[in-house]
């Protein structure tokens, strides 16, 4: 990779084209929803290179507006939350949750006019899965995309995030790249393997066989890992454009489903949401249910660089394979110790790169586009309803596109 795509692909702020493409064409997670309280505190978010406030009013409706306050531009995080209404602080503005200014109390005569007069950038919002999304793209919003994790009853769905401070890219890409489960999280996939043979196989064959089905929506692939001459351990991950990972399930076919989405803040923080889901059942991860702050979770390597991330060398004299205690925070280390930017004119990429490389080149054609011509992509609100994770040991011979497909309209029936 030049660097030129490198920085195609990873800066988004500014006028940056994958910015633009990033706000212009797709919902945008801001905020978990049970942290914004019905007339409660306004909360800033920082998303895609911009700074926003998001918040609900008494009546439980959500509003987003630009941050500053379109008088003289002091933040409206720091405003007072009144009746479906933000008023600033500073000279009392206030603007509904439909973005309409209600009120300039510092007018002199026709304050109704003076109001009539006042736009600010309002962004249309949406809860689905315990978040509040973002519209930012102005014009017509494209109707929210009909994602497995979304409109699932209460109990099958359980919503965390982290700020990292790495940039988004590297986030997403270590969710689609399935060749360093077996190695990273090789401990974490010992504690599923009990009795499995399918997940067993995983941890003795280290090098899986890709095989990409590229979609409307994105792509997705399966891993291949040999069981025995007749059956192979296959796991379907699925990449939503423009920055889903969703991981099927480690251990049984209708276990809880992880989707991952690493959302930029800047060109180098990224938040990194998780939903954990099941279409079938409750779900039954107990660690994303108890125990844990969903605004702080997974756990943040206990160090800088200086401490080599906080990683254990005690624990791993004592059989730990990587130092870290939790699955994600193993990703967040190795994520974080990439740098700020990773240089991707560095990398000597081999064939269990694949999915990486498909979703740079998805990526690529969208900043391009939008570079090209301004306005919608083409790709942005592709039907993603039949986009499924999925993993079982299937037989070696026969098309794994029509096995999952048919598993999964069963699953539906
Ligand atoms: S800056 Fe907000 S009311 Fe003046
Ligand atoms: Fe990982």
């Amino acid at each position: 990779m030049n660097a030129e795509d490198n920085a195609l692909l990873t800066r988004v702020e500014g006028d940056a084209p994958m910015g633009r493409l990033l706000r212009e064409n797709f919902w945008v997670p801001a905020v978990l929803a049970q942290s914004l309280e019905a007339g409660g505190a306004p909360h800033r978010v920082h998303l895609v290179g911009r700074h926003y406030v998001v918040f609900r009013g008494h009546s439980g409706r959500t509003g987003c507006f630009d941050e500053g306050c379109p008088h003289r531009g002091a933040s409206l995080a720091l405003g007072r939350n009144e009746d479906d209404a933000l008023r600033c602080i500073y000279h009392g503005w206030k603007f509904d949750v439909d973005g309409r200014c209600v009120a300039i109390p510092t007018q002199v005569g026709d304050e109704a006019g003076a109001c009539s007069r006042v736009k600010i950038n309002r962004h249309p919002t949406h809860e689905a899965a315990g978040i509040v999304w973002v519209w930012l793209g102005g014009g017509e919003p494209l109707p929210f995309p009909d994602y497995e994790f979304a409109g699932l009853p209460a109990g099958h769905f359980v919503p965390a995030r982290q700020k990292l401070a790495y940039n988004w890219l590297q986030g997403v890409e270590g969710t689609m790249d399935s060749a360093h489960v077996t190695v990273l999280h090789e401990e974490w996939l010992g504690t599923l393997a009990q009795g499995r043979s399918g997940v067993t196989a995983a941890g003795q064959k280290k090098a899986p066989r890709y095989d990409i089905d590229e979609q409307p929506y994105g792509f997705r692939y399966a891993a291949h890992r040999e069981v025995d001459a007749v059956r192979t351990y296959t796991r379907v991950n699925v990449f939503i454009l423009p920055w889903f990972g969703m991981i099927c399930p480690g251990d049984a076919p209708d276990g809880d489903r992880t989707a991952i989405f690493a959302v930029p803040c800047d060109d180098t923080t990224n938040v990194h949401w998780m939903v954990r889901y099941n279409p079938d059942k409750p779900v039954t991860s107990y660690y994303f249910t108890r125990h844990s702050d969903p605004n702080d979770w997974p756990p943040l390597p206990p160090g800088g660089p200086d401490e080599n991330w906080g990683q254990d060398r005690k624990l791993m004299k004592r059989g730990g394979i990587t130092g870290f205690t939790n699955v994600t925070t193993e990703d967040f280390a190795v994520n974080l110790s990439q740098g700020p930017i990773v240089d991707r004119t560095k990398e000597k990429l081999n064939s269990g790169d694949l999915a990486i490389v498909r979703l740079r080149q998805q990526l690529l054609a969208g900043a391009r586009a939008v570079q090209a011509v301004h306005g919608r992509w083409e790709k942005a609100g592709a039907d993603c309803s039949a986009a499924r994770p999925f993993a079982d040991v299937l037989p070696r011979e026969g098309d794994w596109r029509r096995i999952v497909d048919a598993t999964q309209v069963d699953a539906r029936t």
